[in-house]
């Protein structure tokens, strides 16, 4: 029996941004229950909502001040339980975010914990002596993921404090039991709830080395999907730690022994596919499911797609899955890096959708939504913050290189049609973001009724491999025995032995060219095209349009 995670599709949604249900301007909970007959009809299977418990909002979230109870902007318990429950009504499953490695610094932990040396939480947090004539310079060399030092100075006891990400975010302590314990009675809260799926903020991070040691020197600038060290150090001491990645393994048999059907969690971690691996356990005892972001960097060809299908299936043959993620709150958008071009959309969401991994897809992606050109310096984002020094003319560069340095530019309100507010809040409200510009052409009410739309395509798409067990959970072997060209990216999947063995055969075109191909066995195939939308009967031969991706059934 091959698990539920494995064969699912999942839907990101920001809950601030899909859709506000009382006219404050922020979306909220009761909106996305509202949409959930629009993502059911999709055809997703797993929705994964950013934080919406209680938080000073300074990273819209991913700073929680309570892990028990909801942001009142966002809704209320009550609000949290008929989600899951609506969720789970119409046969979908639900997943939260949990952000283990930091907390507010204004979540009571922190607050008692900065009072004194001697407070009882001190050791919640990781805190540290200076050092240098009178503690004056920070205890070590490790930097936050930002860049710059992770150390913050706290006048009121004269120590220092890390923290991994920004300042107001300062990271828990794991070798304290209790921080570990009490974490890990929130992780059972939520499963007891009835939440089916966890998906773990900067997990990379959780442990830092007790030693205090400095990090090593590197000739690295600039961190990347493939590789997070940078800001010329080698992160050995505070990503990645051994610790870590047994904590991986823990996390694992801590949420196996939820009663209840199986969970998953899936962690956000960074680094080429051998590191990736690592986490989810020598003998897949551990993390379900790690995001592989190398897919948001990927160029558009058919040489670049399957040097990195081949890497992942390298990478996490079974019993390991990959995922799929060309998009999410923190990175450029995916139509973005493809110009706008709806047909390379169509093409890139048919290898997500029939290729062996678990696809993530973020809200709007399925209507093409692009980023929103916002200003640097006008950035709500605390990121954006930290790097407003830069000139905005070099803001363009860095998105070009996957690098988001205001990340409200990926996370407008949802277009759900071309009325006020894009039907995203009711008119006459401010929305917190600025709707995108281009909402009253890319919507989803346009492009509901459009049989040729992106939306229509991913309707299609999800239809097919929910109905196609071998699309879900087959086996990815290369077709190379076609010979097509290197443009060409032909894979089969294929589940079962014998005759209940199921075969379906992808081509995916990344050129404009036209490309005649030969149908392979077995005869009396069905075909469905991207760029059609609907399941004919394949003749024998035929050719692959521009951007053109066939599934043969
Ligand atoms: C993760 C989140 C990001 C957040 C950060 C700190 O990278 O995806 O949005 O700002 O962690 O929690």
């Amino acid at each position: 029996m091959i698990p539920w995670w494995k064969r699912t599709t999942t839907y990101q949604i920001y809950p601030r941004s899909f859709v506000d249900s009382n006219g404050d301007g922020i979306g909220d909970l009761p909106g996305v229950i509202s949409r959930l007959d629009y993502l059911r009809d999709l055809g997703v299977e797993t929705l994964w909502l950013s934080p919406f418990f209680e938080s000073p909002q300074v990273d819209f979230g991913y700073d929680i001040r309570d892990h028990f109870a909801v942001a009142p902007e966002y809704g209320t318990l009550d609000d949290c339980r008929c989600l899951v429950r609506e969720v789970h009504a119409r046969g979908m499953k639900i997943v939260f975010d949990m952000v283990l490695n930091h907390t507010s610094d204004q979540h009571p932990w922190f607050v008692e914990s900065r009072r004194s040396r001697d407070s009882a939480m001190r050791h919640h947090y990781i805190w540290r002596d200076g050092r240098k004539g009178g503690g004056k310079a920070p205890p070590n060399n490790w930097r936050s993921m930002l860049g710059g030092s992770g150390w913050r100075h706290d006048p009121s006891t004269d120590q220092w404090y890390f923290a991994s990400f920004l300042g107001f975010q300062p990271d828990l302590n794991y070798r304290n039991p209790a921080v570990k314990a009490a974490m890990l009675g929130v992780v059972r809260h939520w499963l007891e709830e009835g939440v089916d799926g966890l998906r773990l903020d900067i997990f990379n991070a959780i442990f830092k080395d007790a030693s205090f040691a400095d990090n090593p020197f590197s000739w690295r600038a600039v961190p990347s999907e493939s590789n997070p060290h940078g800001f010329f150090q080698h992160h050995r001491h505070t990503i990645d730690h051994p610790d870590t990645i047994a904590f991986a393994r823990e996390l694992r048999a801590v949420v196996d022994a939820v009663p209840g059907p199986p969970r998953f969690l899936v962690g956000e971690v960074f680094g080429d596919a051998h590191t990736l691996r690592q986490y989810c356990g020598e003998a897949a005892e551990g993390l379900h499911l790690v995001f592989l972001f190398e897919t948001l960097r990927m160029g558009f060809s058919g040489r670049a797609v399957r040097r990195l299908v081949e890497d992942f299936e390298r990478g996490f043959p079974e019993p390991y899955t990959p995922t799929y993620v060309f998009g999410n709150h923190d990175r450029p958008r995916s139509i973005h890096r493809l110009a706008a071009h709806p047909a390379k959309a169509k093409l890139l969401a048919t290898l997500q959708l029939t290729v062996r991994g678990v696809p993530f897809i973020y809200y709007g992606e399925e209507i093409g939504m692009d980023n929103h050109d916002l200003p640097l310096h006008e950035g709500l984002d605390p990121v954006a913050g930290r790097y407003g020094f830069i000139p905005q003319w070099l803001v363009g560069r860095f998105r070009k290189r996957g690098i988001l340095l205001n990340r409200d530019e990926c996370r407008t309100p949802m277009q759900w049609d071309d009325g006020p507010n894009a039907g995203f809040a009711p008119a006459g409200v401010t929305p917190w973001l600025p709707v995108h510009p281009r909402s009253a052409v890319i919507n989803v009410a346009a492009q509901d009724g459009d049989p040729e739309s992106l939306l229509r395509c991913y309707r299609s798409l999800l239809a097919l491999r929910r109905a196609e067990p071998a699309l879900q959970a087959g086996a990815l072997e290369w077709l190379d025995a076609l010979g097509l060209p290197e443009d060409v990216v032909a894979y089969r999947r294929s589940l079962g032995e014998g005759p209940d063995r199921r075969v379906v055969d992808v081509l995916l075109n990344f050129s404009k060219r036209r490309i005649p191909f030969d149908v392979p066995s077995p005869a009396g195939r069905r075909l469905f095209s991207n760029r059609r939308g609907e399941t004919i009967s394949a003749p024998a031969s035929h050719v692959l349009g521009e951007y053109e991706g066939v599934v043969l059934l």
